[in-house]
């Protein structure tokens, strides 16, 4: 029976794979989410598909516990987790050697960058490597505050709103440690530089920069109260509930130092986010036709902060160089700008600067985490979720645009091809129905017939600079080209598209402008001519008048990145989050039924169960399922030999499997339901236990002949050159218990339970008179027991025989041990201050390997050993009688094996034939774990066990011990762990987080106003100013930005 995590004492709150709904329809679904979601239950699947709704609290469930149990389990040992769909990527990863990537979708605010950082800190954790590697973690990590403080914002839809798209690769070692990292960015929403709805805010770092800046920064910066500065002044409220700008401030710096960032790089980068906020105080009025400064001062701190000169930067701003063509000949002049255009140049150049900043901030990171390790990588894709305001301008279409190429390939990957694979494959299927939105994008995106883009694209080439009624033609263009279009709708304003995630209107208004984003020359130039090389390295372009060529406008520039960027998912194995926004009040436990409904519709997770349920739960290529479980019979592994088809049809007889549980198409295997897979799962997993189990096994037998080795090496050293050995016993291996304790509870009580045993075997005892009886001797790590037997006297057993202690010899008492120098068995333990014990025994030399070691360890000092073929043993007092010594003489005599006794009053004759020379070594085995035994090893196997067999019954018959079968000894090698070894750990860490001092602004030599290297005066920094900000620009139609805000 395969476990399952909802067998087990957990509470059943709906069901958590969708696929096991009794009906499905969106209110059912929308039905068992909220039941979910009551419960505390975020996560929900449809097969491999994450559901993850917004809880807008901490959920208890993403600790070191939950890290512990998702990692390594099936999907179904748990309940859904994003932890588990990390943990699924990073092992198919590993298991498979194919890249991964989970592509993380949903509206603005709905989760989808907590669910991106939880995947990537989940890799972090779970993945090996040493000091380096957790470098590259810790700059992944910190990837996140950093580029959210430059990259995200308060929109009224979420306050920590992502304003551009990202997609972060881990690429991976073959050890499974990351060893680098790759960030691409998406069209950073710039416009918010300059101008922002009510109710929102610019980007967090201009905030942050404000709040927490030291006062060094904040004099050299011209830093003051958020109220003074124009860009801030939009939204209406810089605060936003639960966040701490100066806190995060921090966080962004820690992340910089992460990056290997300078203090002079840093210095640089919050010195042009101070520059931006003090351009955007620049304000000009009307003089005659012409614009003007109003204020000089107001150039002072962003000619100071960008390292240009003053009067370069005021007539950028009031006028440009345009190029004229009289006939033949060319000429440039001087235009001045009406406050209109230079307000619109202002603002184009903060956003310029700002986006090249954003830019270079990648770059940075990017270089942080750079490797040339050509491994596989897991990719994340967090980008802008689909947005609709009350008022939605070029950016929103952008945006939209992206999320319906996101759709595309789910759609492409779980639904169409899905289906398309069982046609091809020859699968037998059932259709099922669903809205595919590659129209909408070829409306967008074609280029024959023009699409959207393309329109876009040709306007922008034929206007002018500042061209008034070039979005009114845009508007005729599109409608002329698209009109019909089914999806494409034209109105007042602008036009409409029937997105698949809802009906969206577009203002035109400020279409083309934004498309066509190009910085002027003339800015570029003024940049250019900045003192400042950071500055000057973030406008490389080359200007060249005369070129021909079309420059890349926005619209085609998100669309190619947006193409490529599919291409990149589809090389790899997709992995799907679809996050949905349960409320727009920000609250925990607030669910909008409409709203969520709303997104159950255009997700089309209906028809996700639908194709889910239908179909097969799993495929795989032929010759990836035979890799993969290959284990699962011996024929199949390593690997099988023949067809491809008949060695997974082998596979799944060997585990009977259903034939209706899976179908063989032309390519690839189907295995229709869940459980099946697990079946087969579950049992690659018990045969890599049990492989693992027989590698520990062959890895203790192996140490376990290495000890042998050492001991039998250790033991002849002791009777080298002292007395002769016999042939089976030089080169046998150690077992210890001869005797078969574990079988043996009375001897085992009467020694005491918790000793420790290191040797048993049963010996000869002899008395005064030579006679001998038997004993058990055991010896453990402080005494000698010998266990006679003895009959019951009385009661119903009276007769019987049983073991009583004869003797407990402690080591203490233990004077020392005598031997003959000839092969004989014999050994005599003299006591100090008691008779002695004459013992004979096979396994006499082991038996005096251990006793000597036992006794060092007990005793702190060498037992001593003497050999001598003339021995005395002191006998035991026994009435009358007895006292007094006995003598044992040893005589080499003949040739036999076997010694001959012959008592004679208190002398006993030893007579034996002669065995191995005393300095006799044993042949070692030199094991090879896995492999086969050498000739040699074989041959004294052969010889041992040949030998030792007569050794046991003949030598004296009558009395000699009954042998059971040797134990193995038990094995102290070290347990094998199933898990590989976690990689050596590598040199040196490079870039510890720092506290950083104050900083210091570079000598200035630009600017002039302002005395060389000195910090300019902030022109009346009036805090009341942006109380009623400058609103020259509202009957400035063409530039205005969409306002809308509104959540649509
Ligand atoms: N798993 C979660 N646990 C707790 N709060 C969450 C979770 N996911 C999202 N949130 C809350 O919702 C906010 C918006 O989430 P975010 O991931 O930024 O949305 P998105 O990137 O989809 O626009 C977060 O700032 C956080 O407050
Ligand atoms: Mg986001």
């Amino acid at each position: 029976m395969v476990y399952h995590w909802q067998s087990h004492n957990v509470k059943l709150s709906g069901v958590d794979d969708m696929v096991l709904l009794p009906k499905i329809t969106e209110d059912a679904i929308v039905e068992n989410l909220k039941r979910r979601y009551m419960d505390d239950y975020i996560f929900t699947c449809i097969g491999p598909v994450l559901v993850s709704i917004n809880p807008f609290k901490q959920m208890p469930y993403f600790g070191e516990k939950e890290v512990e149990i998702y990692q390594g389990a099936a999907p179904y040992e748990n309940p859904p987790h994003i932890y588990g769909l990390a943990d699924n990527m990073y092992r198919n990863l590993l298991i498979d050697n194919e890249n991964q990537c989970v592509i993380i979708s949903g509206e603005s605010g709905a989760g989808k960058t907590v669910a991106a950082k939880y995947i990537m800190s989940y890799i972090a954790r779970i993945s090996g490597g040493g000091t380096r590697v957790q470098h590259i973690k810790d700059v992944i990590l910190e990837s996140n505050p950093l580029l959210e403080a430059f990259g995200n914002a308060k929109t009224v839809r979420n306050n920590n709103s992502s304003r551009f798209g990202k997609y972060v690769e881990i690429l991976f070692g073959s050890g499974g440690q990351p060893e680098g990292g790759r960030i691409s960015n998406f069209l950073l929403e710039k416009s918010r530089v300059t101008m922002q709805n009510v109710g929102e805010r610019n980007f967090h770092i201009f905030y942050q920069l404000c709040s927490g800046a030291s006062d060094s920064m904040k004099k050299n910066f011209g830093l003051c109260q958020l109220d003074y500065y124009h860009y801030l002044s939009y939204g209406g409220n810089h605060k936003v509930e639960g966040t701490n700008d100066a806190h995060d401030f921090q966080e962004t710096l820690r992340a910089m130092n992460v990056m290997g960032l300078t203090d002079k790089e840093q210095s640089n980068i919050l010195q042009v986010v101070a520059g931006i906020l003090h351009l955007g105080n620049v304000m000009f009025m009307e003089k005659g036709n012409y614009s003007e400064i109003q204020d000089q001062d107001a150039l002072a701190f962003p000619s100071f902060l960008f390292e240009v000169v003053h009067d370069h930067l005021k007539s950028k701003l009031t006028s440009r160089r345009f190029d004229s063509k009289w006939g033949a000949q060319s000429d440039t002049i001087d235009v001045t700008l009406n406050v209109e255009q230079a307000l619109y140049t202002r603002d184009a150049l903060a956003k310029g600067i700002y986006a090249r900043l954003f830019d270079y901030l990648v770059k940075r990171v990017n270089g942080a985490m750079e490797t040339n390790v050509n491994g596989y990588g897991i990719g994340i894709l967090d980008i802008y979720g689909f947005e609709i305001f009350e008022r939605n301008g070029f950016e929103q279409f952008c945006i939209n645009f992206v999320n319906e190429k996101l759709q595309q390939i789910f759609i492409e990957l779980t639904l169409k091809a899905e289906q398309e694979e069982y046609v091809a494959e020859n699968i037998k299927w059932t259709a099922i129905d669903y809205f595919n939105n590659k129209v909408v994008c070829d409306l967008i995106e074609s280029k024959r017939p023009p699409g959207l883009f393309s329109v876009m694209d040709d306007v922008c080439a034929t206007m002018h600079a500042v061209s008034e009624g070039a979005d009114h033609d845009l508007q005729k263009k599109l409608t002329t080209a698209s009109g019909t279009h089914q999806h494409y709708q034209s109105c007042k304003e602008g036009f409409i598209i029937h997105h698949y995630a809802g009906i969206v209107t577009y203002n035109v208004e400020g279409f083309c402008d934004r498309n066509r984003d190009v910085l002027f020359p003339d800015l570029v130039e003024l940049m250019q001519s900045s003192s400042n090389a950071f500055l000057c390295s973030l406008f490389p372009d080359q200007i060249n008048t005369n070129s021909k060529s079309r420059p890349t406008t926005a619209g085609s520039k998100i669309r190619t990145q947006a193409n490529k960027l599919v291409d990149e998912l589809m090389k790899c194995t997709p992995h799907y989050i679809r996050c949905i926004k349960p409320n727009e009040t920000k609250r925990p436990r607030d669910w909008e039924e409409l709203r969520v409904k709303h997104q159950v519709e255009y997700l089309g997770l209906k028809e996700n169960i639908r194709v889910r349920r239908a179909g097969f739960a799993y495929r795989r290529p032929f010759n990836k399922f035979l890799h993969r479980y290959a284990i699962l019979t011996k024929e199949t592994w390593p690997c099988w030999k023949g067809d491809d088809r008949k060695g997974i049809e082998w596979i799944m007889r060997s585990v009977h499997m259903e034939k209706s549980q899976f179908q063989l198409g032309k390519t690839k295997v189907f295995v229709k339901a869940p459980e099946s897979l697990f079946m087969l799962e579950d049992q690659r997993d018990r045969k890599y236990n049990h492989y693992a189990r027989v590698i520990q096994k062959a890895f203790k037998k192996y140490f376990a002949r290495r000890q042998h080795d050492r001991q039998k090496e250790e033991a002849a050293n002791l009777m080298f050159g002292k007395k002769e050995r016999r042939r089976y016993s030089i080169n046998r291996n150690f077992a210890g218990d001869y005797i078969g304790l574990d079988s043996r509870p009375i001897l085992q009580s009467l020694v005491g339970r918790r000793e420790k045993v290191a040797f048993a075997e049963v010996v000869k005892k002899y008395d005064r008179r030579f006679k001998a009886a038997r004993r058990d001797l055991v010896l453990t790590s402080r005494s000698i027991f010998l266990i006679g037997r003895e009959a019951i006297k009385k009661g119903p057993e009276k007769g019987k025989a049983i073991e009583v202690m004869k003797r407990k010899l402690d080591f203490e008492n233990i004077s020392h041990v005598s031997l003959s120098a000839l092969q004989d068995d014999f050994l005599i333990l003299h006591m100090k201050e008691d008779y002695d014990s004459f013992l004979e025994m096979v396994f006499k030399t082991e038996f005096l390997l251990l006793l000597s070691k036992k006794y060092h360890n007990q005793i702190g000092r060498d037992i001593t050993v003497r050999f001598s073929n003339s021995l005395d043993f002191r006998v035991k007092k026994e009435g009358w009688g007895g006292g007094g010594t006995r003598q044992v003489k040893f005589v080499s005599a003949g040739t036999s094996d076997m010694a001959l006794l012959k008592p004679l009053g208190k002398v006993l004759t030893v007579v034996i034939g002669p065995g191995l020379p005393s300095n006799s070594k044993p042949i070692l085995q030199r094991v090879v774990v896995g492999g086969r035994q050498s000739r040699v090893q074989r041959n004294n196997i052969k010889q041992e066990l040949g030998t030792l067999k007569p050794q046991i019954t003949p030598r004296q018959p009558g009395s000699s011990p009954s042998r059971p079968a040797p134990r193995l000894p038990s094995c102290s090698a070290p347990r094998s762990s199933i898990r590989a070894p976690p990689p050596p750990s590598e040199p040196a860490p490079p870039n510890q987080p720092t506290v950083r001092p104050g900083f210091r602004l570079p000598p200035f030599s630009g600017g002039s106003g302002n005395a060389p290297g000195q910090v300019p005066v902030l022109p009346t920094a009036s805090v009341s100013r942006s109380k009623q900000p400058v609103k020259t620009i509202n009957h400035q139609n063409f530039m205005q930005t969409p306002q809308a805000g509104v959540a649509g």
